[in-house]
C-alpha cells in the first residue's frame, strides 16, 4: 500500500508550554502555531494556559495578552479590533474567522487552537503572505470605470434600487477568510481568482454607475479565473461578515450565460 508522508519541514512539532494559571479556578488553553522561517526548520505548536479572567473577552484580547505578558515574539496582524479592517483573520479551531470578534466563551472545549489562514505561505507565526490575494483583487479593477463625464454639480447618483444592488457586496473587508477556505483556491490559487476577488468583481459589475460590464465579464471568461468555482460553499459558510461570495459567483456565471443568449 502506498504511504504518503509530509515533507519534514511541514510537520508541526510540539513546542513550548507556558503554565500561567497555577491554582486558578477557570483556565483557558491556547495552542498557537509558531513558525519563523529565518530561525526554525519546522513549525511548532506552543501551549499557553491562562487564567480565564486574564484573557479578556475576545480571542484577539488573549493573543495580545500572551504577546504582552508571555512571549513578545508572537507575531500576528490586527488593527481595528472591531471586525472592520480584516487584519486579524486566522484559523481558530478549524474555521477561518476574525480573532477580534470571536468571544473566547464561544469555544466550550476551552482548548483553542490557533493557526494562520490555511494554504498560504507563512511569513511568521500567524502572519501569511497575502501578496497574491491582493494582486488578484487589483486584477478585477476594483474602481469605477466610466466614459461619461461627471457633473460639476453633484456626484454620480444612484437610485435607491441601484444602490441596493451593492448590499451584501460592499461590506466585504478583504479578510481572505473565504478564499483561504476554498479547496479550489488551495489547489489553483495561481490561476483561480477565488471567492473574495470574484465577489469584488461582481460588486463593480452590478454598480449602475460603471459602464464596463462587458469588459469586466470578458476578463473573467476563463476556465480558471471564474469557472474553477465548483460551488463548494466553504466561502459563504466561513465569511465572518455573513456575506455570500458563492452567490456572487453564481450571479456572474448567470450573466455570462444570459449575454450569450
Ligand atoms: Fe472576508 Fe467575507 Fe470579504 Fe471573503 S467575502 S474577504 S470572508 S469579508
Ligand atoms: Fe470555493 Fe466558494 Fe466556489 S468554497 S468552490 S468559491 S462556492
Ligand atoms: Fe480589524 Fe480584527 S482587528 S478585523
Amino acid at each position: 500500500m502506498a504511504q504518503f508522508r509530509l515533507p519534514a519541514n511541514s510537520i508541526v512539532k510540539k513546542g513550548k508550554e507556558y503554565m500561567l494559571a497555577d491554582g486558578a479556578k477557570e483556565t483557558v488553553t491556547f495552542e498557537i502555531y509558531r513558525y519563523d522561517p529565518e530561525h526554525d526548520n519546522t513549525p511548532r505548536l506552543d501551549t499557553f494556559v491562562l487564567e480565564r479572567k486574564d484573557c479578556g473577552s475576545m480571542i484577539l484580547d488573549a493573543i495580545i495578552t500572551i504577546k504582552d505578558k508571555v512571549d513578545s515574539s508572537l507575531t500576528f496582524r490586527r488593527s481595528c479590533r472591531e471586525g472592520i479592517c480584516g487584519s486579524c483573520s486566522m484559523n481558530i479551531n478549524g474555521t477561518n474567522t476574525l480573532a477580534c470578534i470571536k468571544n473566547i466563551d464561544e469555544y466550550k472545549k476551552k482548548k483553542i487552537k490557533i493557526y494562520p489562514l490555511p494554504h498560504m505561505p507563512v511569513i511568521k507565526d500567524l502572519v501569511t503572505d497575502l501578496s497574491l490575494f491582493y494582486a488578484q483583487y487589483a486584477s478585477v479593477k476594483p474602481w469605477l470605470e466610466s466614459q461619461t463625464a461627471q457633473s460639476a454639480h453633484h456626484e454620480r447618483l444612484q437610485s435607491k434600487e441601484d444602490r441596493a444592488q451593492l448590499d451584501g457586496l460592499e461590506e466585504c473587508i478583504l479578510c481572505a477568510c473565504c478564499s483561504t477556505s476554498c479547496p479550489s483556491y488551495w489547489w489553483n490559487s495561481d490561476r483561480y481568482l477565488g471567492p473574495a476577488a470574484l465577489l469584488q468583481a461582481y460588486r463593480w459589475i452590478v454598480d449602475s454607475r460603471d459602464e464596463t460590464m462587458g469588459e469586466r465579464l470578458d476578463a473573467l471568461e476563463d476556465t480558471f479565473k471564474l469557472y474553477r468555482c465548483h460551488t463548494i460553499m466553504n466561502c459563504t459558510k466561513t465569511c465572518p461578515k455573513d456575506l455570500n461570495p458563492a452567490k456572487a459567483i453564481a450571479e456572474i456565471k448567470k450573466l455570462m450565460i444570459s449575454r450569450k443568449m
